[in-house]
């Protein structure tokens, strides 16, 4: 990462026709900061509102953090989603699906979904699912993922979608945690040309959730599955039973709209909850704007619905702007390295939307899969979850996009709920490995150690110092822990838990978490949730886990193991443990390296130094810094040494 590096600049032609230029954004931003009432009240008109608000921002981060905006506004985003666009784009494609297998493909027009969603809606009322209730959603990357969020929103139930790469006990956990008493997902999922088993996941679940009323269950894959009848209900059949007329539930711009878990330093993953009003604006404009999406483009964001880049950037922000925005069910790899780029030709998609490690995965096998495809319709090409390497960013501009696609490189998390830093594509230039400047309303600040914000070119821990309307507004069920995890650190602010420098002109270059989170191919993990998932085995007796930094992954997952008395490391024994991983969290939690360690280095008040662990996982031996605080300084050498071995 080099903060000096060439600036792309904008095209004349994208800045000639953007939606935003570089003039613009000055104005605007400045706007947003200077008269946020002001410039939030005229944004909101976007919005289709059954009672207008009064009040715009009512935001404090001091004390207890209370955040509110359009608070006494009323309005449905289901509504905002699909009705509003009936009259002037009723017969507009709305959703494009592209199976796993190529041969599988279908799309459905706002008018469809729009049917679709409401007879969804009244087969959920229809089993008692009411406003405020919490619906969890456990299903593979098909249209009905969408509907089933859509159809939350319409009767006023939170959703809370959980990845389908989870395992049974993550789900369960996630699950108990909010309450559900209903469940949709479906027989099995297909990715890759693998069958994920969906149901029997669910069901292994529910066997430990007494509050689960129902399981809705989509045919996908037409598999056999374990039925419980009465529980068990068939999507298809209550479909075809359901009326297609469902009035949208007026709900207050506070209500809160969805429950999407993420891992944190510490503890189990929580519940972040995203309220209507302000969520829905926030990623309606930062899709409109970041992308400068133009009425009938197709739009594609790679991401899975179980995590917030799917619900912002599939299903509400694009489909909140009238939007043609595809599903892909499958893997950049199957059936072969040029999936990406012929499901761009098929569908001739104008904006390509992905991860750095995916980009990474597609560039190593070869510019030949790339270059036997047209490609011509692409016009943007983004790019978020993690830090991407200027050699992936240069290899997406040069071989992707021929040198002419924009790049939007857009930094923003579960809890920001939209982009906070981003490039709009027509307004400035880019930097390779920079996320640029921030969106209107946004207000980074760098601070040092001591919570001092920085000034100019700097670098430090990244913070918030103003609410924007997009950004989370509790922990369900633990507003205690909100509170904690994001404005104790620097009070005033909301911490990020990145690292970020600032350069000369402006630009964040984000440097990767600063806590104990890593981010494992764009997807976050906490090292305790491993470390509690290793240390249920019965032949461990304590587990470290660390990041270190992966070619392919972004970052990999290193973990330390001290096996109990009479325990012998070997190799059946650490493909056990990989197992075991995968099972209690998921296959994106399955450790990398295992360093069976005979001790692990802590304070002599028995906290593990975590800074040497990633040293020695990161092979960074020769600076390991002040190590005069361990209780016992052996242990040091005795890793060092052990790295490598049984990883
Ligand atoms: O560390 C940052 C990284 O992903 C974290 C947020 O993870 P999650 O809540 O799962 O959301 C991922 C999708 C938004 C951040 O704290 N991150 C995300 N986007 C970028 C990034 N790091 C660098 N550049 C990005 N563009």
């Amino acid at each position: 990462m080099t903060p000096d590096s060439d600036v792309f600049p904008v095209r004349p032609e994208v800045a000639a026709s953007a939606w935003i230029n570089e003039t613009d954004y000055a104005r605007l931003y400045e706007r947003s900061l200077a008269d946020p009432d002001g410039f939030w009240r005229e944004q909101a008109g976007r919005l289709d509102w059954f009672k207008p608000f009064t009040s715009v921002k009512d935001a404090s981060f001091d004390g207890e953090v209370d955040v509110r905006w359009f608070a006494d506004g009323v309005l449905n985003a289901s509504y905002n989603c699909l009705d509003r666009h009936l009259a002037t784009r009723g017969d507009q494609v709305a959703l494009i699906w592209e199976g796993d297998d190529p041969g599988e493909s279908s799309s459905v027009t706002y008018r469809e979904a729009h049917e679709q969603v409401c007879r969804l809606a009244n087969v959920l009322k229809s089993h008692g699912v009411k406003k405020g209730d919490r619906v969890t959603i456990y299903l593979p990357m098909i249209l009905e993922a969408a509907y089933a969020m859509l159809a939350c929103a319409r009767i006023g139930a939170v959703h809370s979608v959980v990845f389908g790469g989870f395992s049974s006990d993550s789900l369960k956990d996630r699950i108990l945690d909010c309450g559900s008493n209903f469940l949709i997902t479906a027989d099995e999922g297909v990715r890759g040309g693998r069958r994920l088993p969906l149901k029997a996941n669910a069901d292994k679940a529910v066997a430990a959730c007494a509050a689960v009323r129902h399981i809705l269950v989509v045919r996908r894959a037409g598999g056999t599955v374990a039925w419980e009848p009465g529980r068990d209900l068939w999507y298809h059949e209550e479909m075809s039973k359901a009326s297609p007329v469902c009035d949208p539930e007026p709900m207050g711009a506070e209500d809160p709209l969805f429950i999407l878990y993420t891992s944190g330093s510490t503890g189990k993953p929580k519940g972040v909850v995203h309220t209507t009003a302000g969520y829905l604006l926030y990623t309606a404009l930062t899709h409109k704007y970041v992308f400068d999406y133009k009425d009938g483009e197709i739009y594609w964001c790679t991401a899975d619905v179980g995590w917030i880049t799917g619900h912002s950037y599939i299903v509400y922000g694009p489909l909140a702007n009238g939007a043609t925005s595809l599903i892909f069910e499958g893997v950049p790899y199957y059936p072969d390295h040029s999936r990406f780029w012929s499901v761009v030709d098929k569908h001739r998609v104008n904006i390509f939307y992905t991860a750095p490690t995916a980009i990474r995965s597609v560039m190593r096998e070869g510019d030949q899969w790339v270059k036997k495809t047209s490609r011509a319709t692409l016009r943007v090409l983004g790019s978020v979850g993690e830090p991407i390497n200027p050699e992936a960013w240069l290899w997406f501009h040069e071989v992707v996009g021929e040198g002419r696609c924009a790049i939007a490189d857009t930094w923003f998390q579960t809890e920001t709920g939209g982009f906070m830093i981003a490039p709009l594509i027509g307004a400035f230039g880019v930097k390779p490995g920079s996320a640029t400047k921030p969106f209107f309303g946004v207000r980074p600040v760098i601070v040092d150690h001591n919570g001092q914000a920085l000034e100019g070119a700097c670098e430090g821990s990244l913070c918030i110092a103003d609410a924007w309307p997009g950004m989370a507004r509790t922990i369900f069920g633990d507003h205690a822990r909100f509170v904690q995890t994001y404005f104790s650190a620097f009070p005033g602010k909301y911490f990020t838990g990145d690292g970020a420098q600032r350069d000369g002109d402006g630009y964040y270059w984000i440097t990767g978490r600063v806590d104990d989170v890593i981010n494992v191919s764009g997807h976050r993990l906490g090292t305790a949730e491993i470390e509690s998932a290793l240390e249920a085995h019965p032949k461990v007796a304590e587990a470290a886990v660390v990041g270190y930094p992966h070619d392919l992954k972004g970052q990999g997952i290193y973990v330390y193991v001290t096996l109990n008395a009479g325990e012998s490391p070997s190799q059946a024994l650490r493909e056990e443990l990989v197992k075991w991983v995968r099972q209690e969290i998921g296959p994106i939690a399955a450790p990398d390296q295992i360093h069976w360690a005979t001790d692990l280095p802590k304070t002599r008040s028995g906290k593990i130094m975590r800074r040497i662990l990633r040293k020695i996982a990161a092979n960074d031996v020769e600076a390991l810094g002040d190590t005069s605080t361990l209780a016992d300084p052996g242990v040091i050498s005795d890793l060092v040494g052990g790295r490598g071995k049984g990883g």
